[in-house]
């Protein structure tokens, strides 16, 4: 029997969590995978050291998870080949914005034989329109690729407590038998502290992912504002429904609606988002401060990125080309607030039905 090999492209909060997932079931399960897994880290110093040597060594991501130990199958690789090239499960997990440059570095690299999962939490605006980040996977590494998306708070799963995930995965007519197929998927990623609910919906749970983390910033605003847990709720609730909303508008037939009200990559997620994610923490600073929200980002997370500032604009571009500004009154409210000098007073009218 065929045993797969699996790559981790991405090594940040998020990448390092499932890269321990996947090592994990690999070694657990060597009738299906090969034992070591290769985890692609953008190289970079950290207190004088390489962070993959650091990895390799210490079996810890000091910079972007720290104080978790990984297993001792996983391999930080600087070369980004290395990982891809042989690979038959390819698993990319990082900021959406490096997905396009990134993906570039793996052309020419003959992926006929392997898929992938998409753990992305994003979209793709262009001149073109919108496109879902699994659909620029396909298009830029010509490989099937499905999405894992959850309320998965990724310092919460590194330390295995219990979460639940969503994973799309549909095969394609032109699959051929003894490829990867969604059973194989859940026995990747499902741990006892990490539970997989199959769908077929890719894309209810890419657009619920990618938005819910716009309506995070929305609720850190009203939280750092002073306001109380209603006014969250309120945010929420509103939020839930633009990502519907957003859904019909821009794919319509195309999601599943009980994947937003159902799934974990759906409510469960925009709810644990707006309670303990870093968008929250960026809106609440922002609400704080009226620091730019880079600096903020910078200042509060190491490194790492919240997603929920670029799509925020990517979403408004979207709207304004389409003239749906309208159809959206919470998405462009939080846009107007953190880039145009909105005072958070206007929200309640701004989005009251
Ligand atoms: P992160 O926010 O920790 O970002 C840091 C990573 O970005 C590092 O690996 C760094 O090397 C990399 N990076 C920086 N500049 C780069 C460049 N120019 N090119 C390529 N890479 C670069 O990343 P993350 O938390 O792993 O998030 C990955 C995705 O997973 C995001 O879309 C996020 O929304 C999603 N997600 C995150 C969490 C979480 O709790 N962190 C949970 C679920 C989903
Ligand atoms: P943040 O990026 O806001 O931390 O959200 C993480 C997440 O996607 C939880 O499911």
């Amino acid at each position: 029997n065929k045993r797969f090999r699996v790559g981790v492209i991405g090594s940040g909060n998020w990448g390092t969590a499932v890269a321990k997932i996947v090592a994990e079931n690999c070694l657990e399960k060597p009738y299906l995978f090969h034992r070591d897994v290769k985890m692609w880290v953008r190289e970079e110093e950290v207190s004088d050291m390489k962070l993959t040597d650091i990895i390799n060594s210490y079996h810890e991501n000091v910079k972007y998870l720290p104080e978790v130990t990984l297993p001792f199958n996983l391999f930080a690789e600087p070369d980004i080949r290395k990982v891809a090239d042989g690979a038959d499960l390819l698993v990319i997990n990082l900021p959406h914005q490096f997905l396009g440059s990134v993906c570039d570095q793996m052309k020419g690299i003959d992926f006929s034989k392997s898929s992938a999962i998409s753990c992305l939490k994003g979209i793709n605006v262009s001149a073109d329109g919108v496109e879902l980040l699994h659909d620029v996977v396909e298009k830029k590494l010509g490989l099937h690729c499905g999405v894992l998306s959850g309320a998965n708070i990724a310092s919460e799963v590194a330390r295995e407590r219990w979460s639940e995930t969503t994973i799309a995965f549909p095969l394609p007519s032109w699959y051929q038998q003894g490829d990867a197929d969604d059973n194989l998927i859940k026995e990747l990623f499902y741990r006892p502290y990490f539970h997989v609910q199959v769908s077929d919906d890719v894309c209810g749970a890419s657009i619920s992912g990618a938005l819910k983390n716009v309506v995070a910033l929305g609720a850190g605003l009203v939280e750092g504002a002073g306001w109380g847990d209603n006014a969250k709720a309120a945010v929420m609730r509103r939020g839930l429904l633009e990502v519907i909303m957003f859904g019909n508008v821009f794919f319509p037939g195309k999601c599943r609606p009980e994947t937003f009200t159902t799934e974990s990559a759906g409510v469960a997620d925009l709810i644990t988002s707006c309670a303990g994610g870093r968008n929250v923490k960026v809106g609440r600073a922002f609400a704080r401060t009226g620091k730019p929200l880079e600096v903020i980002e910078k200042e509060l997370l190491n490194g790492q990125s919240a997603q929920g500032i670029i799509t925020g604009r990517e979403v408004m571009e979207l709207l304004t080309a389409t003239k749906k500004e309208d159809e959206f009154p919470l998405l462009g409210a939080i846009y107007d607030i953190v880039h145009n000098k909105l005072h958070i007073s206007n929200l309640p009218e701004r989005i009251a039905d």
